[in-house]
Parts: structure tokens; C-alpha cells; sequence
């Protein structure tokens, strides 16, 4: 069956405006092929400068998100029969830097991570790693969000980061999370990060982020559990009854 793909392309060296190309594709045994399927046959057949990036096709590396008919997903695991018999629209994540086509600049979504300071600061200095419990609370409270895999779907459906291009964004903020709640990280400093203009308070609690993350995630339900967080360690430091001055 041959399906009407529309393309977004860019050359910023060449290009003065983006455009979109139509490429009609035979995709034969549709019931098993992917967007990523798809785009290789382009490449191949019609069109050697079509630039999108991709790795391990197992939806595990991220590396191939992209806005599918409106919305953000992983071309590896979109399959062409779950889009209907229409054209199918693709284009890059948005609110990142276009490279080329569909290809986006990763540096972008890597300084998200950056500003949360992304690795383990222990609390205490012990021979040995404090270990978690798989069936404790803790454990299981961040469990899901621990699986992100970069892949910046759930930063190209936030709205709020059209607004604020220096918003942490749900990715970075998803990290933080999972470090803060984390009983033997450092969260001191993070939670001060976090709080910041580009922080927190920018979430509206749209949940666009939880609606396309393709391993599940709600970054949305991280960020709630850090604007609750910071509100009571607000509260606890007001210290409005000090000791011995309430009667
Ligand atoms: S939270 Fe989900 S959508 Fe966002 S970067 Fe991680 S895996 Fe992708
Ligand atoms: S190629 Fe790795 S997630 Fe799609």
C-alpha cells in the first residue's frame, strides 16, 4: 500500500525558510512497519539528504522522537497502521534547534540535565552504597521516572516552553525529582535549583508531558511532588510558634 508521507526540511546552511516535502512511499507489509521504517526507505530510494536521527530501533535510546501527526513519539515504535489511511505529517521536536530536517540539536536537551546537576550526590560518606528496598515506598514512588530515556518528547509538548526558552522543562525537572526524592541524595542545592524562575512554579500542570512520554512517565507528578515539597520546607522554616513564646 503506498502512503503520503509530508516532511519537514530545513537546511539552515541553504534553506531561508523550512518546507515541507510530500513522499509517496510503498510500504508493502504496512501491519509491521514503522515511521522509522519509513524514513529509511526515503532515504534510500528518493531522497539521500534526508537527515533524522536514529540508533538502537528498539525504543530504548530516544534518539528518534519526533512530532507524528501532531504529536510526539518514537518513530522505532510508531506503527504506520496506528495512523489512519491520511498523510502522515512528520516533523521535529519543537521548541529545540533544528539541525537539519528532522534532526534537532541534543546539547539543548543535554543542558536541561545540566542545570539540575543530573548524578547522585551522597549525603553521607560510606564505604558502602546505602541501599533501597524494590518494594519500599521510596523505591516505588520513583520507580517509573527513573526509566526516562532522553528521548525530549515530553520538552517539545510543553507549552510553557515556548514561553520560557530557559525553563528546566519536564525532562530536567523529572531528573531532579528522582534525585530529590532520593533519601540518600544531597537535595539541598537541587531543591534551591529547582525553585528558581525557570523552575518549578513555570509548570502548569497540563500534563501535555505525561500525555506523550512513551515510557509512561509523569514528569507532571514529579514536578507536583517538588512544588509540595519546597512549600513545606517553606512553612517548616517561617517557624511562625518559636519554642517557648506560643503561650
Ligand atoms: S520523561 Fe518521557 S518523554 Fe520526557 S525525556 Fe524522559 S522518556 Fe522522553
Ligand atoms: S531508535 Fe532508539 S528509541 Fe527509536
Amino acid at each position: 500500500m503506498i502512503y503520503t508521507f509530508k516532511i519537514f526540511r530545513f537546511d539552515p546552511g541553504r534553506d531561508l525558510q523550512p518546507y515541507e516535502q510530500e513522499f509517496p512511499v510503498d510500504l508493502g507489509d504496512a501491519e509491521k512497519s514503522t515511521v522509522l521504517d519509513a524514513l529509511f526507505k526515503i532515504q534510500q530510494i528518493q531522497d539521500k539528504t534526508l537527515s533524522f536521527r536514529y540508533s538502537c530501533r528498539l525504543a530504548m535510546c530516544g534518539s528518534c522522537a519526533l512530532v507524528i501527526n501532531g504529536k510526539e513519539g518514537l518513530a522505532c515504535k510508531t506503527l504506520i497502521k496506528d495512523l489512519g489511511s491520511g498523510p502522515i505529517a512528520l516533523k521535529p521536536l519543537s521548541h529545540i534547534p533544528i539541525l537539519k530536517d528532522l534532526t534537532v540539536d541534543l546539547k539543548f536537551l543535554v543542558s536541561r540535565f545540566k542545570k539540575v546537576d543530573p548524578y547522585f550526590v551522597p549525603k553521607t560518606q560510606a564505604l558502602e552504597p546505602a541501599k533501597i528496598k524494590p518494594t519500599s515506598k521510596e523505591r516505588e514512588m520513583i520507580g517509573l521516572n527513573t526509566e526516562c530515556i532522553a528521548c525530549g518528547s515530553c520538552v517539545s509538548a510543553c507549552t510553557m516552553m515556548h514561553w520560557d526558552p530557559n525553563y528546566l522543562g519536564p525532562m530536567g525537572l523529572n531528573r531532579a525529582f528522582c534525585l530529590i526524592a532520593d533519601s540518600r541524595d544531597l537535595a539541598g542545592k537541587r531543591l534551591e535549583q529547582v525553585a528558581g524562575e525557570n523552575g518549578i512554579y513555570r509548570c502548569h500542570m497540563e500534563f501535555n508531558c505525561t500525555d506523550v512520554c512513551p515510557k509512561h512517565i509523569s514528569p507532571t507528578r514529579g514536578i507536583h511532588y517538588l512544588k509540595r515539597k519546597i512549600f513545606w520546607q517553606a512553612v517548616r522554616n517561617l517557624n511562625p510558634w518559636p519554642k517557648g513564646k506560643a503561650e
